[in-house]
């Protein structure tokens, strides 16, 4: 039996560092707007979508309240809703598939590859005469394989509307995700690699009419401060947030290029482990949102990590489509084999721009030292 002390602590994410650094900034910029009283739509927010729309190369960016809303506000805008069915991944975050129910329509899956994105051939069989859209998680952080969902979507006329809450700055080959989609959406939810702190979101889309609808859809349907034209809700970024984000913003490049240190510290400690690690391909810049490992050992691993003070989390333990919330849609146990699967073996390392290589070298040598134990 090998001893498992506690070294060090290392916590699966800490905010507060991410804060400490550009906290003088954000003060600043917090008390600026404070004095300009400007709370909602305002320069801030402006300013921060145009850069936005730049970081992803598209020519208009949103800030809506969060990034469910980012997906629903896209279909309710593209007139998809009762009687339609829109694809998704069955590994994601609840909100990929929650996003298409509020909006009236009906959440089909389609498994996944080993890289935890949509299977092609999968989305392709679950094609019916009522598809109407797919939308596209780039989960992790790593860009999906959108040349050949893009194809698919042109051949059966689907919509392709990009899931990029956990993508934020990916490439595949070479362009930015939310620039390949009709819609682009992004979460700012605190836990994201770009994040408000708070709620937040974002549409991207070079579509100018969507654009315009989606201005008035994010606030009441209002064509200006009188004249409402359609039945619409409330979900504007605020500005207070926008102006936090444009300091962020800042960093975002300096953090991506950290989590990727991160990444590649833990592929190259970890490749001759029986274990399934994420890596690069020449096609993608993956951003690392998590950095999830798959092993037939998960919980007594997860266990063992704890005990020596190591925090790691389950991206996610029931898959969407196991759900109580999901009972009606029909699915058994067996549907879809590579997420059920995955459900029992992922675990998602710490990963975030502030972890020390010290850290990320303990974390590796407790697993080295996890996996040089007899079973
Ligand atoms: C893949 C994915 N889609 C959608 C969302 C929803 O974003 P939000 O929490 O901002 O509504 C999240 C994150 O929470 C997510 O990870």
């Amino acid at each position: 039996m090998i001893a498992n002390e506690i070294k060090m602590k290392v916590p699966y994410l800490n905010l507060g560092l991410q804060h400490k650094n550009i906290k003088e900034d954000i003060l600043l910029s917090i008390g600026t707007l404070l004095d300009s009283g400007q709370f909602i739509l305002g320069e801030e927010s402006l300013r921060f979508e145009k850069r936005f729309a730049a970081l992803c190369g598209t020519t208009y960016a949103l800030g809506v309240a969060n990034g469910t809303d980012a997906l629903f506000l896209s279909l309710m805008a593209l007139g998809i809703g009762k009687g339609d069915e829109v694809i998704t991944a069955p590994n994601s975050f609840l909100a990929s598939a929650s996003s298409i129910a509020i909006a009236g329509a009906k959440p089909v899956f389609a498994d996944v590859r080993d890289d935890f994105n949509l299977d092609p051939a999968c989305v392709e069989k679950a094609i019916t005469s009522n598809t109407r859209a797919i939308i596209v998680v780039h989960l992790t952080g790593r860009p999906a394989p959108l040349d050949e969902l893009l194809v698919i979507a042109k051949k059966h006329k689907l919509h392709l509307i990009e899931d990029c809450a956990q993508a934020v700055g990916a490439l595949y080959k070479g362009k930015p995700v939310g620039s390949f989609g009709t819609t682009g959406c992004f979460s700012l939810h605190p836990l994201k690699n770009l994040a408000a702190c708070g709620d937040g979101g974002v549409i991207t889309t070079n579509d100018e009419t969507l654009y315009n609808h989606l201005l008035k859809a994010r606030n009441h349907g209002l064509a200006n401060r009188d004249e409402c034209d359609f039945w619409s809700f409330n979900s504007r970024l605020d500005n207070l947030q926008a102006a936090i984000l444009n300091v962020k913003l800042n960093e975002l490049e300096k953090w991506t290029n950290r989590r990727r240190e991160i990444a590649g510290i833990y592929q190259n400690k970890l490749k001759a482990l029986d274990l399934i690690l994420p890596m690069d391909s020449a096609n993608e810049k993956a951003v690392y949102h998590t950095f999830i490992i798959q092993t037939a050992r998960r919980d007594e691993l997860k266990q063992y990590l704890a005990d020596a003070g190591i925090d790691t989390k389950i991206h996610y333990p029931i898959a969407i489509h196991q759900q109580r919330a999901a009972k009606t849609l029909g699915y058994k146990p067996g549907d879809f084999p590579v997420t059920e699967k995955q459900t029992q073996t992922i675990l998602s390392l710490p990963i975030f721009a502030e972890l020390r290589d010290e850290e990320v070298n303990y974390v590796t040598e407790k697993i080295l030292a996890f996996f040089s134990k007899k079973k």
